[in-house]
């Protein structure tokens, strides 16, 4: 059966529904990856935290080539992705689930593609629709058996980080639509639809984005947010790998013919 992969973001560091759980090094020609493996109800598994198991790796350092392409390796066909994000949109309240649909890439850093024009070529993946539309569908669903407050669109606003916003910015980005602001999801989902992997996001509202939070930001108020809702990160992660149909419904896995990564 196919591996269904987590990457646990800030605030999910452990593998705690992992069975039989052993660590495997995958080694990429972007370095080395550790990643969790082991079963949930026989299901295969594989679980990785972004940022280090002491949130060590800030952001904008996270080798994303490295983990996608370990994963691709390793042969997760579906990712799970979880995220800690805050809010541009007022019904999305602090604790609430956003199983986001689109994203605006503000990020400024990172390599967004694995096809450089060495022997791999080049490639323009689509992106119409980012996220994998089942994998959405079935965390939502998993999602919503645990409390409402919970949201099967947003548009995921990706800044650069380390830093939090201005509050110029998020006005900005609140005119451009976006719902949630985080510092994660890009370049992550390219990478997994240029190797045909599924990929959602779960984003957890862990507060109001700067200039509509009354105060200011920090990260212990975005992990002590993501502490009190890691019951039911956990639940809804359970319940739709219980879920995910053994043979994808979707497109993501028609990456264009002849692209296979060497
Ligand atoms: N901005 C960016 N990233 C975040 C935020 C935020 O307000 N909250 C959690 N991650």
């Amino acid at each position: 059966m196919d591996i269904v992969a987590i990457i646990g973001g800030t605030g999910v560091y452990d593998p705690a529904i992992m069975e039989n759980a052993e660590e495997q090094v995958v080694s990429t020609r972007y370095g080395d990856t550790r990643i969790m493996v082991g079963y949930y109800k026989g299901r295969p598994i594989a679980f990785m935290p972004r940022h280090g198991g002491d949130h060590s790796v800030p952001p904008h350092l996270i080798n994303y080539r490295a983990n996608i392409e370990a994963l691709y390796k390793l042969g997760a066909k579906r990712i799970i992705a979880t995220a800690a994000v805050g809010s541009l949109n007022f019904e999305y309240k602090p604790g609430s689930i956003v199983v986001v649909d689109q994203f605006i890439d503000f990020t400024k850093s990172r390599i967004p593609t694995f096809f450089e024009g060495d022997e791999r070529g080049v490639i323009h993946v689509d992106m119409t629709e980012p996220y994998c539309p089942e994998l959405r569908q079935v965390l939502f669903a998993a999602a919503s058996t645990t409390d409402t407050g919970v949201f099967n669109r947003g548009t995921y606003i990706c800044t650069e980080g380390p830093r939090f916003e201005t509050a110029a910015e998020i006005k900005m980005f609140k005119i451009m639509g976006g719902d949630v602001v985080g510092m994660t999801t890009v370049p992550e989902v390219v990478l997994a639809r240029e190797l045909g992997i599924c990929y959602s996001t779960v984003a957890m509202v862990t507060n109001y984005a700067a200039g509509i939070s009354p105060g200011k930001l920090t990260h212990d108020e975005v992990v002590a947010c993501m502490q009190a809702n890691l019951v039911r990160l956990r639940e809804t992660i359970t319940r739709a790998i219980e879920q995910i149909p053994s043979q994808p419904g979707c497109e993501c896995g028609q990456v264009p013919a002849g692209i296979r990564v060497k």
